[in-house]
């Protein structure tokens, strides 16, 4: 028990986001089913969102063995029975841990069989990571949703190719000093990949500290 929750893992960052992006997925998510949550980082967003947004089911995921012990430390920290335990899904690979074809993760299946994944939530990773992992996220929400599927995005961007704050400048400078291949996306040229993954925008939400949340709809 001591072990799991020494693995919880903190983000202040989540602290201040999670309210105001909770109470827009709870308008924008479909209200049944279950939201695959891609790139959960510590999990803290998960154990806050889950039990508020009964009765989706919610999977939280992420690449990093490290957050997905702090996702379970949070999840048995504080349990809600429609949170599951988080999947190893990396939004590059051509196939995710929720589709039939990945190495078996049988309690999934049965689950998504009775509550299929409506909605995907991924929230401040294009960012921090590769182009590449927008790529596969877009790819993954284009062969995962059904059509009317929500993809919730979440994280500064840049409007026409300018910074649209002084603090996200200089946040785009030090992701590019960490990772030349990270920065700050251009919206324009995210809504495009999403629309050549059958991905609309629906709509684009001003959010505090210079973010945005950004809203498609599988076609
Ligand atoms: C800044 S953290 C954000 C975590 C959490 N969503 C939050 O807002 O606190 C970025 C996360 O993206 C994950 N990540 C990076 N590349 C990824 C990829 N290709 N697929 C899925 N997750 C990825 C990292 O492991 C990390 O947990």
């Amino acid at each position: 028990m001591d072990n799991l929750f020494d693995a919880r893992q903190f983000a202040p960052a989540t602290q201040r986001n999670r309210q105001p992006i909770l109470q827009l997925l709870s308008q924008v998510l479909p209200p049944t089913g279950t939201v695959l949550e891609i790139s959960s980082g510590t999990g803290e967003h998960a154990v806050y969102f889950a039990p508020q947004l009964k009765p989706r089911k919610w999977i939280p995921s992420d690449p990093n063995p490290t957050a997905r012990a702090s996702i379970a430390a949070w999840s048995q920290y504080a349990p809600s029975d429609n949170l599951y335990p988080p999947l190893d899904i990396d939004a590059q690979s051509p196939v995710w841990a929720t589709e039939p074809l990945a190495t078996p993760q049988w309690e999934y299946f049965s689950h998504l069989q009775d509550f299929p994944i409506t909605a995907i939530v991924n929230i401040n990773m294009i960012h921090i990571s590769p182009m590449e992992s927008c790529f596969g996220l877009m790819a993954g929400a284009e062969r995962i949703l059904p059509p009317g599927g929500i993809l919730y995005m979440y994280g500064p961007y840049k409007y026409n190719h300018q910074h649209t704050a002084p603090s996200n400048e200089a946040f785009d400078l030090s992701l590019r000093s960490q990772n030349p291949d990270w920065g700050v996306r251009n919206l324009q040229d995210v809504v495009q990949i999403a629309q050549n993954h059958n991905l609309e925008l629906m709509q684009v939400y001003d959010m505090p500290a210079n973010n945005l949340s950004v809203v498609y709809r599988r076609l």
